[in-house]
C-alpha cells in the first residue's frame, strides 16, 4: 500500500522534527523523535498541527469546510480520459502537461480531490499530491486506483509541516490553497524551502481587485438569500452537474476564511524569499495576451505597478468566471 512512499523515501522527512521516516507494516515511524504515523484508505496522516495557535485555528476551520465539501470533487463516472479533456479546454493545465519534462518530482500543496496530480502523472511524472483534509485525499486516492495511476501518491500534510525535505523537488505547485491559511507569506516561505535551487513554483491565488465581483455576489447572497445563484457564470453553465455546481458555490461564496492578494504583494514574496518572477496568468504586461502556446517557463517582463494596476482592474472585468484568480511562477535563485 505505501510502495510509492517506499520508493521516494529519501525525500520524505518528519513533520515534527525534520529526521528521515522508516516504514513498517502499514505506518510510518520517525527515526528521530520516534513518532509513529498511521495511514487510512492507504492514505499516510502525516498532518502535523501549525507552530502557531492562529494558524491552526484557521487550519482546523479550514479542514472541516473541506472535509464536508471535498473541492473540486469527481463526478461518479469521470476518468482519465475526462481529465484529458477538461485539460485540453483550460489551457492551463494543458500547458503545464505539455511543458513539464518527465521523469521529476512534482510536489502539489493542497491538492484537493487531486485532479491536477492525477493529470500530471499520466505521462512519466512522480506527483506528490498533498492536502490536510481527508475526505478529498480519499476521493483523489480512488480515481488513482480505479484508474491505474501508478506515480502519483497522496498524503496529509499541513502545508506549515512539510513531510519532505527542503530542496525536493524541481517543481512546487500550490492552486488556490495559500489564500485559505491564516498566514499567506508564512505559507508560501514554508513551501518555498521544497523548491530545488533554479526549481520553479507556481501559486494560484485570489486577486484583491479581481475579486470585487465574487465580493459583490456574495453580498447580494447574503442578503437576498441562494436563489440569485443564477448571477454566477459558472452556475449557469447547463452542462456543469449540480455536484460540481454545488462545490464550486460553496467554495466562491460560503468559504469560512479567504484572504485577496494583489501582484505587488506576491512580488514582494517571491523577493523576500529569493525567487525571480517567470511568468503569470493573466500576463502582467499591458495589451499582452497569455496565449494559447504560451511558453510557461520562459522568462517575461514582470511589469510595472502602473500596469499591475491595470491588469488588476481589467481583471474585475474579464476574469469573473474564475472568480478573480491569478496564477504567479517564479524560479528559485
Ligand atoms: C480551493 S481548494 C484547491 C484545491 C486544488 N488545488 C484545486 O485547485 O482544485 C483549497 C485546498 O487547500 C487545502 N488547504 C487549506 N489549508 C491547508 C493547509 N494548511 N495545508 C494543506 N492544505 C491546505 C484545503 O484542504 C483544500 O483542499
Amino acid at each position: 500500500m505505501l510502495r510509492y512512499m517506499i520508493e521516494h523515501l529519501d525525500i520524505f522527512a518528519c513533520p515534527v522534527c525534520l529526521a528521515n521516516l522508516a516504514i513498517t507494516e502499514n505506518s510510518i515511524r520517525c527515526l528521530g523523535c520516534h513518532k509513529i504515523f498511521k495511514t487510512e484508505d492507504g492514505i499516510p496522516l502525516l498532518y502535523w498541527p501549525s507552530d502557531s495557535n492562529q494558524d491552526e485555528n484557521v487550519t482546523n476551520i479550514v479542514k472541516s469546510f473541506y472535509e464536508k465539501t471535498p473541492f473540486p470533487n469527481y463526478e461518479e463516472t469521470e476518468n482519465i480520459m475526462d481529465l484529458r479533456q477538461k485539460a485540453r479546454k483550460g489551457v492551463f493545465a494543458r500547458l503545464l502537461d505539455e511543458q513539464i519534462p518527465f521523469n521529476i518530482r512534482i510536489i502539489e500543496v493542497g491538492c484537493g480531490t487531486g485532479q491536477l496530480s492525477n493529470f500530471l502523472s499520466i505521462p512519466q511524472r512522480f506527483v506528490f499530491g498533498t492536502d490536510i483534509c481527508l475526505n478529498s485525499l480519499k476521493l483523489a486516492n480512488r480515481f488513482k486506483i480505479r484508474n491505474g495511476l501508478q506515480r502519483v501518491g497522496f498524503y496529509q500534510m499541513n502545508l506549515f509541516k512539510p513531510i519532505f525535505k527542503e530542496e525536493s523537488f524541481p517543481l512546487v505547485i500550490c492552486n488556490g490553497v495559500l489564500h485559505h491559511t491564516n498566514d499567506p507569506f508564512g505559507g508560501f516561505r514554508s513551501i518555498s524551502k521544497l523548491v530545488k535551487k533554479s526549481g520553479y513554483i507556481i501559486i494560484g491565488l485570489y486577486n484583491r481587485y479581481g475579486r470585487i465581483n465574487t465580493d459583490i455576489r456574495r453580498t447580494i447572497f447574503n442578503i437576498f438569500g441562494d436563489r440569485f445563484k443564477f448571477l454566477d457564470p459558472q452556475l449557469r453553465k447547463i452542462r456543469l452537474s449540480n455536484l460540481k455546481k454545488n462545490t464550486w458555490f460553496m467554495d466562491q461564496y460560503k468559504h469560512p476564511h479567504e484572504f485577496k492578494l494583489t501582484v505587488d504583494e506576491v512580488l514582494g514574496w517571491f523577493e523576500k524569499c529569493g525567487f525571480d518572477f517567470i511568468n503569470s496568468m493573466p500576463k502582467f504586461q499591458v495589451f499582452k495576451e497569455f496565449s494559447e502556446n504560451e511558453k510557461l517557463f520562459e522568462k517575461k517582463p514582470k511589469g510595472n505597478i502602473l500596469e499591475h494596476l491595470i491588469i488588476q482592474t481589467h481583471m474585475l472585468f474579464s476574469g469573473t468566471e474564475e472568480g478573480g484568480f491569478f496564477i504567479m511562477i517564479g524560479r528559485k535563485r
